[in-house]
């Protein structure tokens, strides 16, 4: 089993481009099987999360290559809509899938989706919207399978602004004739590029980043070269461990509205930011001031996906933090490893009380999802000592060699087996 051996204490200094959002790859991806033309994606990190979804389209028939950091695919030899049920387990967003194999085949099956082991995560929002477009659904052995042969346009209210459930049902309505309208919908950015996408594929789609999503059915899409939005969770997780570890971090490739919520917390904790184009400036002594409150929310809140990272930056800081989870209900699973380092923090709900430590001391502590794990090598790199972290799977499905980025800033961090 690999892990990762952190010394910490050391400043962070230097820069780092930010690759295309995993969160925006995985749908896109999902998206590219609606053409039978090429299609090319750019700029894509090699994570896991990408690899397993790359490899979930090759076993539906999918022609897909990497060639460097491009992904090249073709789907014209498509020749199933099953989503083999041992792989849709590696991944949530394999559920996306099941909009555009709709879209595409007219029929769909797959087993419950794996992925982060966050909360209750349904897929009730999905299920709902896809029978709304008089799509029959049925649920037989753990598995879901559609029958989209008289699939009509709708009118869809979404119970909860689902990013996903948003993104499968504006791909499944893609090529319904008539125009479908999504109400409730996410706001994220990566639903504005799903759309962006889409409609350089010659859909007709408007209204993301707005409340209500309206898709103009077409007859056919076409090939398309695309470049996603840059992960703003990586960014994000890269700039916290700047603040927290002191030093001068510079990102390039980045798109700095997109995390302005984390911005406006930081320079809240005696950090200073600067933004010019695509870059981000942040420079820290390390010595932070604690958040009085920090409360998850849809963009353009904070981001449920950045509230583990804040965590261990407060840790350390000054005064008494509260943070509150109100996305998903078990993302506070990685409070014990922290306390193994020293932090004082308690959890009651969905709330955590964190009371600023002088400092964090080494542990051999465990990633317990992919952010959370993120969070554990921040730790790491601020305590004083040796942190040890395992489970690097869940790091592994985000973050694209994690120990490299943090030693080209100058942490002192390896890879082991
Ligand atoms: C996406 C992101 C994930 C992020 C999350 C929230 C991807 C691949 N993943 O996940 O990184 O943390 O958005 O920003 O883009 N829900 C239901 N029923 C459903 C669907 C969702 O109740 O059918 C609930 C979930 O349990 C959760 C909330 O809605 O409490 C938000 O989930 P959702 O926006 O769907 O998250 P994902 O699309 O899974």
């Amino acid at each position: 089993m690999e892990k990762l051996i952190i010394n910490g204490g050391k400043r962070l200094n230097g820069s780092l481009d930010v690759m295309s959002a995993k969160n925006s790859i995985l749908p896109l991806l999902s998206a590219s099987i609606l053409t039978d033309e090429e299609v090319v994606i750019h700029k894509c990190p090699e994570i896991s999360d990408v690899e397993s979804m790359i490899k979930i389209l090759m076993k539906l028939g999918v022609d897909v290559k990497r060639e460097g950091s491009d992904i090249i695919i073709n789907a014209s030899t498509i020749n199933s809509c099953l989503i083999p049920t041992e792989l849709a387990g590696e991944l949530r967003s394999s559920i996306f899938l099941l909009g555009s194999i709709i879209a595409k085949l007219r029929c769909g099956q797959v087993a419950y989706p794996g992925g982060c082991d966050i909360g209750i995560r349904p897929i009730d929002i999905h299920i709902k919207g896809l029978k709304e477009l008089n799509i029959d659904i049925r649920e037989e052995f753990g598995h879901i399978v559609c029958d989209g042969e008289n699939m009509k346009a709708a009118d869809i209210i979404l119970d909860i602004p689902s990013v996903g459930a948003t993104e499968n049902l504006m791909m499944a309505s893609v090529f319904t004739e008539g125009v479908t309208v999504i109400r409730n919908v996410a706001k994220e950015p990566e639903i504005v590029d799903l759309q962006n996408f889409l409609n350089l594929m010659g859909a007709d789609i408007r209204g993301a980043g707005s409340s209500v999503i309206f898709i103009r059915g077409v007859k056919k899409l076409h090939g398309v070269e695309y470049t996603p939005i840059p992960d703003r969770i990586v960014a994000g997780t890269y700039l916290i461990a700047g603040a927290m570890c002191g030093g001068k971090i510079e990102l390039s490739g980045v798109v700095s509205e997109h995390i302005h919520s984390l911005i406006a917390k930081l320079t809240k904790t005696t950090c200073n930011i600067e933004v010019k184009n695509d870059k981000i400036k942040l420079y820290s002594n390390g010595d932070l001031r604690a958040i009085e409150k920090i409360e998850t929310m849809y963009y353009p809140g904070f981001p449920t996906d950045l509230q583990t990272q804040m965590m261990a930056m407060l840790t350390t800081a000054s005064g008494t933090s509260v943070i509150v989870e109100n996305i998903f209900e078990t993302r506070m699973r990685e409070v014990p490893e922290f306390i193994k380092m020293g932090a004082d923090i308690i959890v009651k709900g969905r709330t955590a009380i964190i009371h600023g430590v002088k400092r964090l001391h080494g542990a051999d502590v465990v990633a317990t999802d992919l952010r959370g794990g993120a969070s554990m090598v921040l730790a790491g790199l601020r305590a004083e000592g040796v942190t040890t972290v395992r489970e690097l799977r869940h790091i592994d499905r985000g973050y694209e060699s994690i120990e490299k980025c943090f030693e080209s800033l100058g942490a002192d961090i390896r890879r082991m087996n």
